[in-house]
């Protein structure tokens, strides 16, 4: 996570929802913090607040239009555009997303997004149904992709009497989430890739052979390492996910992509922790044409796919390699070979099959390492990525 400190200009802009009136207080607190702010809203955001509450927390005038003469002689979009250190969109609407996803500029805000070069961090803030929407998810996933950071959104009563994620960070998570990403922190200033999910092997354009992973544990360790100051890159299968708060993430779909997406982002990677249900095996040769049940009997002919950790963990001065075992006997044994055949640094194994390890909330990991092992009891999966984070910290360096 890009963040901001006291000094630094925050360039805030505020879209039009609900959770507007949140932005006020969210002013109010980055000025509190030291941050200069200046405030550009869009006309669809004035009709739930008031440029003036803005003025008067931040005290410089605020913008809403592109063309105004009077504003651009005091300071021209683009001199705004380059005095900001960091833009932040909260609320960030759905259509203002999908306009940033398409890098339209018919508005100032819009056009500030495509002249900054400073990082630009959204806070959305939506209606459930937009927010899960296959539309919505395809343009934040296009966003984070370009390195857009995604702060939130949380879990709860909505506005609209929905319930569910959508609604706006409280201003003082917001505040948080920017102005303190790395400065403590167990992964303070270290970079960590994260693969998470299963992966789709194509047998024709139609059916695919794939896995139960749903990516919550790689999703989970994502987020406790972007918790414990980390920088986060997540690649991730083809999961039914939001991607956690200042994690950047790449989508792929088979392991091939994924293990291409892997060493294109290995550069000055400290850790990589290889949680993805990776598939061992693609069809041979997929099929251009959906296939046709003309036949009794079908074969298909497998092949075996890359080892992304073994390939990462074999790099002369690669990373820190984490592995998952994911076996359904003989956990120790079973883990304790792999440990030492992909020549990794720690792997956590769980036992999966009926109501274990896979698409469920909770699980147990056995830890080991070269000399040593650990047990984490059944617990929550977010919990439990926090501990296994916390054990690796001892015996990374
Ligand atoms: N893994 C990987 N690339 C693969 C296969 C596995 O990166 N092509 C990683 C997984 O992300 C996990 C670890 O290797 O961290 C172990 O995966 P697992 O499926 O448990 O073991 P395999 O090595 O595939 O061995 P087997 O299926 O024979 O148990």
């Amino acid at each position: 996570m890009k963040g901001i400190e006291a000094g630094n200009n925050l360039l805030l802009g505020v879209t039009g929802g609900i959770a507007a009136y949140k932005s006020v207080e969210l002013a109010r607190l980055f000025r509190k913090a030291g941050v200069n702010v200046r405030v550009v809203m869009t006309e669809a955001a004035t009709r739930f607040v008031g440029p003036m509450s803005f003025q008067a927390v931040t005290g410089q005038p605020v913008r809403v239009r592109l063309f105004d003469e009077e504003h651009e002689a005091a300071m021209g979009h683009i001199e705004l555009a380059r005095w900001a250190d960091h833009l932040l969109i909260a609320p960030a609407s759905a259509d203002f997303l999908a306009r940033m996803a398409h890098g339209l500029g018919d508005d100032l805000l819009s056009t500030l997004c495509l002249a900054t070069a400073a990082p630009v961090t959204v806070a959305p803030a939506m209606n459930i149904h937009m927010w899960s929407h296959p539309a919505t998810r395809a343009n934040l996933s296009l966003l984070t992709e370009r390195g857009v950071q995604v702060l939130g959104p949380a879990s709860g009563e909505q506005a609209c009497g929905d319930t569910g994620p959508g609604r706006m960070l409280e201003a003082a998570e917001i505040v948080s989430g920017l102005m303190y990403p790395r400065k403590t922190g167990l992964f303070s200033g270290k970079r960590v890739l994260v693969t998470a999910g299963p992966t789709r092997e194509a047998v024709d354009p139609v059916r695919f052979i794939s896995n139960r992973s749903s990516g919550k544990m790689g999703f989970a360790l994502a987020e406790a390492f972007a918790g414990q100051g980390a920088e986060v890159l997540l690649v991730a299968g083809p999961v039914k996910l939001d991607t956690p708060a200042g994690v950047r993430r790449i989508d792929v779909q088979s392991a091939r992509q994924m293990h291409e997406a892997v060493f294109d982002n290995l550069q000055g990677v400290d850790v990589f922790a290889a949680c993805a249900a990776v598939a061992d095996y693609r069809p041979v040769s997929p099929s251009d044409q959906k296939i046709k049940k003309n036949a009794e009997r079908m074969e298909l002919t497998l092949v075996r796919n890359p080892d992304i950790l073994a390939d990462v963990a074999a790099l002369e001065n690669g990373p820190f390699t984490l592995g998952f075992a994911a076996e359904t006997r003989a956990l120790a044994d079973n883990a304790g070979t792999k440990l030492a055949e992909k020549g990794v640094d720690m792997i956590a194994a769980n036992l999966v099959g009926e109501n274990l390890g896979f698409d469920v909330e909770q699980n147990a990991l056995l830890v080991l390492w070269p000399g040593g092992e650990a047990t984490l009891p059944v617990q929550d999966k977010k919990s439990l990525a926090r501990e296994l984070i916390g054990i690796l910290a001892e015996h990374y360096q």
